[in-house]
């Protein structure tokens, strides 16, 4: 049900919120994962590194982070920047994007359960792909149609 209302009918803001609660996602599950993920992302040998250049605050990236997950789930307004310009330079493709995605989903499932952690990949999936289409466009290599972004 939730799972519908997210992917398919692509709800307003109210009905994404209820849906979201209605899974138990709120701040405290979205502390717990936005922690537990970049945990993983900061030990992990591929993204840790592009990570690693470019964080120097890390309290405050999760801080940040938590307020930008709290914006997508839950609708709160507590995020207010911009997250394109963020990527556009970094040096990354649609295999980095698939594995950010599959990290991504493997953790949330593991801290909010299969409901939940469903939620949370449904909202990701299509932000990932923007941002990949971002980092494209940037490097004056759009993809065409149902075409992903390969460095060459
Ligand atoms: C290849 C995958 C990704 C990489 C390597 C990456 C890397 C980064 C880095 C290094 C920053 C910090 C930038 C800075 O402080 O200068 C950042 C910020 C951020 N990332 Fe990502 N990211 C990736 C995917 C994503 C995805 C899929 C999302 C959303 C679902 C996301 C959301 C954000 C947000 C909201 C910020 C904060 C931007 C701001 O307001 O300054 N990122 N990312």
């Amino acid at each position: 049900m939730a799972d519908d209302l997210a992917i398919q009918h692509a709800p307003g803001p109210r009905l994404i919120r209820a849906a979201s609660e209605a899974a138990g996602v709120d701040e405290a599950l979205i502390e717990k994962l936005v922690h537990a993920f970049y945990a993983r992302i900061r030990a992990d040998a591929v993204l840790g590194p592009i990570f690693n250049a470019k964080v120097a605050d890390w309290d405050r990236h999760l801080a940040q982070m938590c307020a930008f997950w709290s914006s997508v789930m839950l609708q709160s307004g507590r995020y207010l920047g911009r997250p394109m310009p963020a990527h556009v330079r970094l040096p990354v493709d649609a295999a980095h994007f698939d594995h950010w995605l599959g990290l991504f989903e493997q953790t949330a499932h593991q801290v909010c359960g299969p409901e939940a952690g469903a939620l949370f990949v449904a909202r990701a999936r299509p932000i990932a792909a923007s941002l990949e289409m971002g980092v494209a466009a940037f490097n004056q290599a759009l993809p065409g149609p149902d075409r992903r972004y390969r460095r060459s």
